[in-house]
């Protein structure tokens, strides 16, 4: 898999134009998964993601539009593809027209804590 990611982001390209720069598959959040990490970025979560993704993050909340779905964040396939640098990058920028860039509105913490979250939900049943 790590090969995978190398030949991808070498080439640029990440999903249907979804430009993923070179290095930021390999990013990891600076801070230690803690509890109280867990519980703010579910607050960021609930206030930001929620909507579109869901409560559980299968992507089925109420605005998510059917024509482009919101990413079901627990499944495995597309969780082996998310990384956290990849999931960290994907929340800064967005990917329009469906999916917002919260780089204007969360700071590099409060993506790493809504990352960290949104990845414990996967476990989720
Ligand atoms: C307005 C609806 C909307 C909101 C709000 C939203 N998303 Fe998304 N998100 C989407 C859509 C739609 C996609 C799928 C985009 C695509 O693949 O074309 C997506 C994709 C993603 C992906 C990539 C997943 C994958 O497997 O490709 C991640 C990670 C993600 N969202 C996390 C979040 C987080 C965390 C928040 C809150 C900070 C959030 N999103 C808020 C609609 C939304």
């Amino acid at each position: 898999m790590a090969l995978l990611f190398a030949a991808v982001a070498m080439a640029g390209q990440w999903g249907a134009g979804w430009t993923i720069p070179q290095g930021a598959e390999a990013r990891q959040n600076p801070k230690p998964v803690t509890p109280a990490m867990l519980k703010q970025g579910r607050s960021i979560f609930e206030r930001s993601c929620q909507k579109c993704h869901g409560p559980q993050g299968k992507g089925d909340g109420p605005d998510s539009d059917p024509r482009s779905p919101a990413a079901d964040l627990t499944d495995a396939f597309r969780a082996e593809l998310n990384p956290e640098g990849v999931m960290f990058y994907r929340v800064m920028n967005g990917k329009p027209p469906a999916m917002p860039s919260f780089k204007s509105q969360l700071s590099a913490d409060e993506v790493w804590a809504v990352v960290a979250y949104a990845r414990s939900l996967r476990k989720a049943p």
